[in-house]
């Protein structure tokens, strides 16, 4: 294992990015300032199964998988013969193509909410299609939201941060956030403006589980009050179950938003829902150049065909349950106030230190110390486990983990984390509303 990771490569890249692209980065997640900059790869150079290579060539155990979109594991050969087999074909065409059939198919037969499907590319493009289709099949305007729906402005326009300027102002009015786990809180709303209110949109699971009965509560509101509901999935999608959230907890929205894990990396947004909700799209101006381009159609047939074939959900589940259970039995063992909330093919780690600067140190200092171990996970992000995590790859985590963890509870006794911090330059990285 090396004294420190060798960056030259990476740091070299990103020194030229920022003077072409603004922020250095298209995704404001990725940005190296989000992570432990000095200690930590920048750039990637190829990835197969979990693992990844940086451009200076050093191997990892990633558990960023893309932010998500990686459920099969990278370069999966089911997927990327599906997808080069569909490139020898042609990617776009003129006219429509059977797979915009056979991948609608597939949804409906998968997703319980969903008899009828349109595919765009982003998660933003389908939350903001999803709140378009509310609204036109109610004629209200108010969105009761909760959660990141995206950067689009409706959603942008909830967020008071210096980031969200450029927003026109008389959005705010249109989108009203509402708290998770709070089934009063919502219902206080609804009593007071529910015939204002087109749709209310959340993540069905985001770091954190929804509390028992939940969901059903918030279906159940949504039915008394007269409103639509939606969930985001774009994490949870393809995640949870074959089915996303909805499978798993058995509780229906009327709406539904996938993106990220439906095409395990190929870029596709999917909105679906009931048909007499969906079927207001056919009249409205929701559409987009690449909806049916058919590289990412092909992935997500593929995909569906693993998910469906194969034990994917169980191993993501059982990978997950190792994990969250090695990582807080490593906690308990240094004296570190470390554990992982939420649910095991999405568990959020966290650091519980009292005082906040220290928490934040204690996170660099942890992605040093696994980065230089071989393991990359995200500061404050998900753990995404993937269909390609083998046991010894948990077990190579949780060895790397445990030992990082060992150098935090030395640190800390000895008050001098920052002192042993190879980190430069940390500035708050992206931080969502
Ligand atoms: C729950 C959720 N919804 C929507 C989005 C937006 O997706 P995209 O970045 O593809 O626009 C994200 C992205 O992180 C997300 O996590």
């Amino acid at each position: 294992m090396p004294d420190r990771l060798k960056l030259e490569l990476s740091e070299k890249l990103f020194a030229k990015a920022v003077e072409l692209i603004p922020g250095g980065s298209q995704t404001m997640s990725k940005r190296p300032q989000g992570y432990a900059p000095g200690a930590f790869p920048i750039y990637v150079e190829r990835a197969k199964g979990c693992r990844v290579w940086d451009v200076d060539g050093n191997e990892y155990i990633d558990y960023i998988m893309a932010l998500g979109p990686i459920v099969l594991g990278y370069c999966y050969p089911a997927v990327d013969s599906a997808i080069a087999a569909q490139l020898r074909k042609g990617i776009i065409y003129g006219l429509l193509h059977p797979l915009e059939v056979m991948a609608a198919q597939l949804i409906c037969e998968t997703v319980p909410c969903a008899e009828m499907v349109r595919f765009l590319k982003g998660g933003a493009e389908v939350t903001t299609a999803a709140a378009r289709i509310a609204r036109a099949y109610t004629g209200r305007e108010l969105i009761l939201n909760c959660g990141y729906r995206g950067w689009a402005d409706q959603w942008t326009a909830q967020s008071t941060a210096e980031s969200a300027r450029g927003v026109p102002q008389c959005l705010r009015s249109t989108v009203q956030g509402f708290p998770y786990n709070d089934l009063p809180a919502l219902e206080a709303i609804l009593k007071e403006r529910a015939d204002e209110v087109a749709l209310v949109f959340l993540d069905a699971v985001s770091g954190t589980a929804p509390d028992p009965g939940y969901l059903a509560g918030v279906r159940e509101l949504c039915d008394r009050y007269g409103v639509l509901l939606a969930f985001d999935e774009i994490v949870t999608g393809f995640r949870l179950a074959p089915g996303g959230a909805q499978e798993h907890y058995g509780v229906t929205p009327d709406l539904a938003c996938f993106a990220k894990g439906v095409a395990n990396g190929m870029p596709l947004g999917v909105v679906c829902g009931k048909r007499e909700i969906m079927s207001v799209a056919q009249d409205l101006i929701i559409s987009v150049t690449y909806g049916g381009e058919c590289l990412s159609l092909a992935a997500v047939c593929a995909c569906l065909d693993e998910y469906r074939g194969k034990p994917v959900h169980q191993h993501l589940w059982a990978q997950g349950e190792k994990l969250m259970r090695g990582l807080a039995e490593s906690g308990r063992r240094h004296g570190v106030p470390f554990d992982c909330t939420g649910l095991a093919p999405m568990a959020c780690p966290r650091f519980s230190y009292p005082e906040a600067e220290l928490n934040t140190d204690v996170w660099s200092l942890f992605l040093q110390e696994t980065a230089r171990r071989g393991v990359l996970i995200r500061r404050g992000g998900l753990l995404f486990v993937t269909y390609s995590h083998s046991d010894d790859d948990i077990e190579q985590t949780l060895q790397a983990a445990d030992e990082a963890l060992a150098i935090i509870a030395q640190a800390v006794k000895a008050g001098n984390v920052q002192d042993v911090l190879d980190v430069k330059d940390l500035r708050e990285g992206f931080r969502r509303f």
